[in-house]
Parts: structure tokens; C-alpha cells; sequence
């Protein structure tokens, strides 16, 4: 591969690499921005602005404007999100979780958050079933001790729900062509038949509610930006099924601690896990890719790059909530009256201090699981 191809911007559900340019994804996948008047309307419902739109990790919307017209005319809506279970869950996964929950505490909403631990089987030879099964179970861990509410949220584990899930997949699949598919995905003629047939199963949830309860209503689903190519056909296919066509807002990526892409689980050193130890977390944090210069004298003279820094957008998006304090870290960083060292110390606290707490409520989470198995 050239540096040129390693460069070169990739995003679909199994893959993102090179530098994200968010604003040409906007263009490309057809969404909307989110504008500052969308963020107002959402604010007076929620009372206040969730940071995740503040500092505009959430940027790209399908229909959130349609899906409040209709709440404000009496109409509920479901959430709808989930899980690709491969191993444990990293801090960049809890992204779209977190404001997924602030929206079920602000609506008073139903969840239905999806465990595919089907698709993560399909698509890679190495992938045991009964392990992304049993990473299910362990995942689904971490979304309780987030502070869902049982009683709406409803967890389904594909393998072992797929009865409640047949019938819509079938309906799902049926109008949707080989050649769409391959057009939205890249299925090649190697592409193995269950990962042709998988797209029509993360459908489901966006549709099951009407099953369960006869309730039509839309479903709005937070995820990052990856996903969106499960909703174009999704969204192609609901009216003549029925359906309200599901709707979007899309987050952007937490980087990895590496130079450039996604956190991703397949580069383990860059990574926070919600079971990494403080130790652990210590160390891949003073590993970091910052936007500091070679020399201390350097940096002092003509200030660091917080725009390019890893550790700086961990701040930006999950350790610190107050603003006020973010401006002053920045404008310290640009100066250069900070140094890389100082922040690479002051985040693992953060982080740990979070995961702390996250770490036994997760613990907690395995007396209550049960609770939050989608009921039939
Ligand atoms: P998965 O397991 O790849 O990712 C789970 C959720 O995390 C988001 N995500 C990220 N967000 C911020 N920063 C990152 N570095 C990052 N990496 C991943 C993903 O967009 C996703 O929202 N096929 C799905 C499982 C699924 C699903 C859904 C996801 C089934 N139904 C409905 C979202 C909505 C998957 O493998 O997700």
C-alpha cells in the first residue's frame, strides 16, 4: 500500500482509517449538519445543551427535525442503538452510549440497544461464536453501569433473540437487491452469504417496537458516523414496510492515542478499555500522540498544537465539563506555558477517577442483567 492509500479517508461500519473529514462525509452519506437552530429546539426540550453538542462531537443529523415535529405533536419516538461485541468496550464505544441516555432521561424514552454478536461471527474467519456471545453478555455490562433505566431499556443478543427478529428481517431483506447492498457496502464475490444477508438484521430494531407494543412510532438513533450505511437502505425500504423511516444523529470518532484514526480495538496500546487498570491506563496515556514540539525549550518559545492533540480532545469530549477551564488549558497549551508532560499526568487521574466508579457499577450491572434482556 502506498502512504498515498494509507492517507486516504475510509469509513464504513467495519473500517475507518486515514484522516476523518467530517464535513465530505456530510456530503457524501447525504446527511444533514446539525445548525445551531436544531441544537436550540433540542435545548428547550432538554433544558440545557449535553456537551457532546456543545463541543460538537455530535455533528450530522437524518431527520432529528422530523422526529421532534412529530414528538411535539404527540407523537413519541424509541431510541435505538448497539453493540458490536469483538471484545471488551473501549471509552470511545460510551460516546453515542452516554448521550443515548441523556436523551432516554430527558424524553422519557424506550431503548432498545441491539447485541450483534452475529455480524461480529460473519465478518472476521477469527471470530469464534460462542466468544462474541459471550462478549455480549460482558458488553452489555458496561451500558447498565451507564445508568439506563431497566425498565425501558431493552437489550436484544442477536444469536439468542433472533426469533423475535426473523420475521422483519425477512420482510427487510426481501426489498432490498443484491446490487444495493453491494453498492452500500462493497461486498465483493468473496464476501461471505451471511454478511450479504446481515445488513437486513441491524434493520430490525429500528421497526420492533410496533411488534411489541402496536405503537408505530420513529426510531432516532445516536452512533457515530460509521454506521450511517445501515440507515440508507433502512431508511429506503420503512414507508413501504409501514414504517416511519428511522433517524440519525451521528457523532464523530474519539481518536485513538495514536497519530490519526479512530480508537479502535485492534490497536490495543492506543486504546482505553473500561477494564484497563489505573497502571495500565497511566502507561498508554504517557504513550500519547501530542501536538507538543521536539524540544521543551521549543515548546515553551512557540506553544503546542492542542488542535492535533490526542490527550487535549479526550478533555474536549469526556474530562472536562467545565468550559471556563477548557479555554484556560488550551490558551495555556498554545503558549507554551504548559508543557505535554503536565497534561499526560492530569488525564489519567481523570480517566481513572471515571473508570473507578464505572468499573463497579459494571460489577454491580451482572445482578441486574436479566432485568434489561428484552422481554417477549
Ligand atoms: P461497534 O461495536 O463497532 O460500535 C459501537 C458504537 O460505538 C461507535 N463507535 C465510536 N464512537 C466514538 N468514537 C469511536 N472511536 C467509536 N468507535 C465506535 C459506533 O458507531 C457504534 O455506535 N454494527 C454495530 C452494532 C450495532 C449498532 C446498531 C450500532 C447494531 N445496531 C445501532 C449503532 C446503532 C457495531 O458493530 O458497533
Amino acid at each position: 500500500m502506498s502512504s498515498e492509500d494509507k492517507d486516504e479517508m475510509v469509513v464504513t461500519p467495519w473500517e475507518v482509517r486515514g484522516k476523518v473529514d467530517y464535513e465530505r462525509l456530510i456530503r457524501e452519506f447525504g446527511t444533514q449538519p446539525l445548525t445551531e437552530e436544531l441544537l436550540k429546539r433540542l435545548e428547550s426540550f432538554t433544558g440545557e445543551l449535553h456537551l457532546q453538542l456543545r463541543r460538537e462531537l455530535f455533528f450530522s443529523h437524518r431527520d432529528l427535525d422530523t422526529v421532534l415535529d412529530l414528538y411535539e405533536k404527540g407523537t413519541k419516538f424509541v431510541l435505538y442503538t448497539g453493540r458490536g461485541p469483538s471484545g471488551p468496550v473501549h471509552i470511545g464505544h460510551l460516546v453515542p452510549w452516554i448521550f443515548t441516555k441523556h436523551l432516554q432521561d430527558h424524553f422519557d424514552t424506550r431503548l432498545y440497544f441491539q447485541m450483534t454478536d452475529d455480524e461480529k461471527f460473519l465478518i472476521d474467519d477469527e471470530n469464534k461464536l460462542e466468544d462474541m456471545t459471550r462478549y455480549g453478555f460482558e458488553n452489555a455490562l458496561d451500558l447498565i453501569a451507564l445508568g439506563f433505566k431497566p425498565e425501558n431499556t431493552f437489550i436484544i443478543y442477536d444469536v439468542q433473540d433472533i426469533d423475535l427478529l426473523y420475521d422483519i428481517a425477512l420482510e427487510v431483506a426481501k426489498r432490498i437487491t443484491y446490487s444495493t447492498a453491494r453498492a452500500t457496502f462493497g461486498f465483493q464475490d468473496s464476501t461471505n452469504l451471511g454478511w450479504v444477508f446481515w445488513p437486513a438484521v441491524q434493520a430490525v430494531p429500528c421497526f420492533i417496537h410496533k411488534k411489541l407494543t402496536g405503537e408505530n412510532v420513529p426510531a432516532l438513533i445516536p452512533a457515530a458516523i460509521d454506521q450511517d450505511p445501515y440507515w440508507r437502505i433502512t431508511r429506503d425500504i420503512a414507508q413501504k414496510l409501514g414504517y416511519h423511516k428511522p433517524a440519525q444523529i451521528h457523532n464523530r470518532f474519539l481518536p485513538g492515542l495514536g497519530i490519526g484514526g479512530k480508537m479502535s480495538a485492534s490497536e490495543p496500546e492506543t486504546c482505553i478499555f473500561t477494564t484497563d487498570t489505573p497502571e495500565v491506563v497511566k502507561r498508554k496515556v504517557w504513550n500519547a500522540f501530542t501536538g507538543g514540539k521536539g524540544t521543551a525549550t521549543e515548546q515553551r518559545k512557540t506553544g503546542a498544537d492542542p488542535t492535533i492533540c490526542t490527550i487535549f480532545q479526550y478533555f474536549l469530549y469526556l474530562f472536562e465539563q467545565d468550559d471556563k477551564k477548557l479555554a484556560e488549558r488550551e490558551k495555556r497549551c498554545r503558549s507554551g506555558e504548559i508543557l505535554c508532560g503536565e497534561c499526560k499526568k492530569e488525564l489519567p487521574e481523570r480517566i481513572n477517577t471515571f473508570l473507578a466508579e464505572h468499573q463497579k457499577k459494571r460489577e454491580k450491572a451482572r445482578d441486574t442483567l436479566e432485568k434489561f434482556h428484552i422481554k417477549r
